[in-house]
């Protein structure tokens, strides 16, 4: 069975069959026409990332691109249309108003084709905020300046990408967005490029990233981890189910929307711990996980055989408080969340991400998650060695019910709860007594962002831009104060990035979702505490 994706490749849940993240889309989605409504070219993890196309091969290939969109569009079209004499069929509307119904619809797929002809840039768009930075570029609070909707704009480099060999993560990204149409899952509302960025472009979520929350209240009650993690693993068994892995789950990528429920996104892993991980298991070979060096089988972590001093709760608590923040901001990350099976990239599966939410249960009940070290090589080890490093301190007061549930998670693949039967391996749990799983959505959250108005980023904090107005980069690194302002404008310089970037690996990046409720497009100003700003329709 094809479960053993290499790290870097697309996600791929066992039994996809694909070797590409369009493939990979394709096979596990419920409607096939996905992948294909994605606008999917050739599997671009197929080519050698450094292989530049001749003129003609992308021109071919933009052409196959098209192809595979219209007839996408074509299905859709006829799917939705199919779905509306369905429930005009299920009223009681007169004649008349049936026809009224009808003529409304073609209205509305006729204004969504027009607009979705009408190309899309960055200069659509007007920044308000810079509010949040990675690896590949930056996060923005955006303004579309036609219909006046929020929304949150990630902004890829090309070059970079390439250079890092992460063109499949891009693209990786944008297939799970697209076909993850799911409440606790970030929503893609276009996905459009220029010669030098890839843009995404998402609904905002305003009340800021779990760690973030983690952070300012250093742990959480067991009644508001509750709450997020059956959340987040409803979340997880829905991407799994359209066919993809996370594997990048830690409290950075759980987002807070205004209403105060949690959405899982980040779905690029563009983080690479591949140094890390060969330093920590190199020297013992990394095929055998018994010659890992052992760490002292007895002490809690934090001992002469980690090299970490021993430490208070509370001190390890600080400690990560100050190294998680610049972690965040490097783009190395955190090897904290990485399942041992993943680490030592012998196969593994869909697994993978519910050991990463039990290491965020840890974190939410104790302040710091559990195979926390000075550095990554170590945590690498602690991870590795998890019988003997995972430890519930004394003083924190963790009940019977999250300490098995965190031990059902923390644990072996083969045992762990979520690889039998996903979401419902977690139903009957003890620690989730009480939980409507099915009615999550529509349940009080523990926490309601506090809000002044649609362009309130009190959640985020302030980041630097990292562009000159008009596009260009001019700088990298950590931010600090600053915030705000940022190039809104051009689509950046053309051809010699163009160059760079080798363009044919992007063939058929852009995407518009279908709204549903085009027809009735909100007036400019729109309160926040509506349901997430819906997308235009339209594009190509
Ligand atoms: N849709 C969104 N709404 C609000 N904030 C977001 C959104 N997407 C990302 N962010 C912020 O930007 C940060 C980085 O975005 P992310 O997609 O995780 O990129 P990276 O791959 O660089 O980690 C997040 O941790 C979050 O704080
Ligand atoms: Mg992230």
């Amino acid at each position: 069975m094809a479960d053993t994706p290499r790290p870097g490749d697309a996600a791929a849940v066992s039994g996809a069959g694909g070797d590409g993240p369009s493939a990979v889309a394709a096979a596990g989605a419920p409607n096939a026409a996905v992948a294909a409504a994605a606008g999917a070219p050739p599997p671009p993890g197929t080519l050698p990332p450094s292989a530049r196309a001749s003129r003609a091969e992308v021109a071919k290939r933009k052409i196959e691109s098209q192809f595979a969109k219209l007839k996408a569009e074509r299905a859709d079209l006829a799917t939705r249309q199919a779905d509306l004499e369905r429930h005009l069929e299920a009223t009681t509307l007169s004649p008349l108003e049936k026809d009224a119904a009808r003529k409304e619809h073609v209205r509305k797929e006729t204004a969504f084709l027009r607009d979705r002809r009408r190309p899309m840039s960055e200069a659509n768009f007007e920044t308000l905020a810079i509010i949040g930075r990675g690896a590949f570029g930056e996060v923005k609070l955006v303004r579309k300046r036609d219909t006046g909707e929020y929304f949150a704009m990630k902004k890829l480099r090309k070059a970079d990408m390439l250079r890092k060999e992460q063109v499949t993560h891009a693209w990786s990204e944008r297939h799970v967005l697209v076909a993850a149409d799911h409440p606790f899952v970030c929503k893609l509302c276009f996905a459009f490029q220029d010669a030098v960025s890839l843009y995404l472009v998402m609904e905002f979520l305003a009340g800021g990233d779990l760690m973030t929350l983690l952070i300012a209240r250093d742990t959480l009650t067991e009644d508001e981890s509750r709450f997020y993690v059956a959340e987040m693993i409803v979340a997880i068994d829905s991407i799994h189910k359209v066919g993809f892995i996370h594997r990048d789950v830690k409290p950075d990528n759980i987002l807070i929307d205004a209403r105060g429920h949690c959405k899982l996104s980040d779905f690029g892993l563009c983080k690479s711990f591949a140094g890390d991980v060969a330093a920590a298991t190199a020297a013992s070979s990394a095929a055998d996980p018994a010659a890992v060096p052992p760490l002292s089988a007895t002490s809690p972590a934090g001992s002469a055989a980690t090299g970490v001093p021993v430490q208070s709760m509370a001190e390890r608590a600080a400690a990560w408080k100050r190294s998680a923040r610049k972690q965040a901001f490097s783009t190395v990350g955190t090897p904290d969340y990485i399942a041992p099976e993943v680490l030592l990239k012998r196969g593994y599966n869909k697994e993978c991400d519910y050991w990463s939410l039990g290491v965020v249960l840890f974190e939410m009940l104790v302040g710091y998650p559990p195979f926390y070290a000075e550095d990554a090589v170590k945590t690498c080890r602690k991870i590795l060695n998890w019988q003997d490093t995972l430890r519930f301190p004394a003083e924190a007061k963790v009940s019977w019910a999250a300490k098995t549930l965190i031990s059902s998670l923390l644990c072996d693949a083969e045992y762990r709860l979520g690889s039998k039967r996903g979401l419902d391996d977690f139903r009957d749990h003890p620690f989730f007594a009480g939980i409507e799983w099915d009615r999550l959505a529509s349940s009080e959250p523990p926490f309601v962002p506090e809000l002044s108005g649609p362009t309130d980023v009190r959640y985020f904090d302030e980041v630097e831009s990292l562009e000159a107005p008009g596009g260009a980069v001019v700088g990298a690194g950590p931010g600090g104060g600053g915030g705000g302002g940022g190039g809104g404008g051009g689509a950046g310089d053309g051809k010699t990035a163009a160059a760079a970037a080798g363009n044919g690996e992007f063939i058929g990046f852009t995407y518009r979702r279908y709204d549903k409720k085009a027809a009735a497009r909100p007036a400019l100003g729109k309160g926040l505490f509506d349901a997430p700003p819906p997308p235009a329709a339209g594009g190509v």
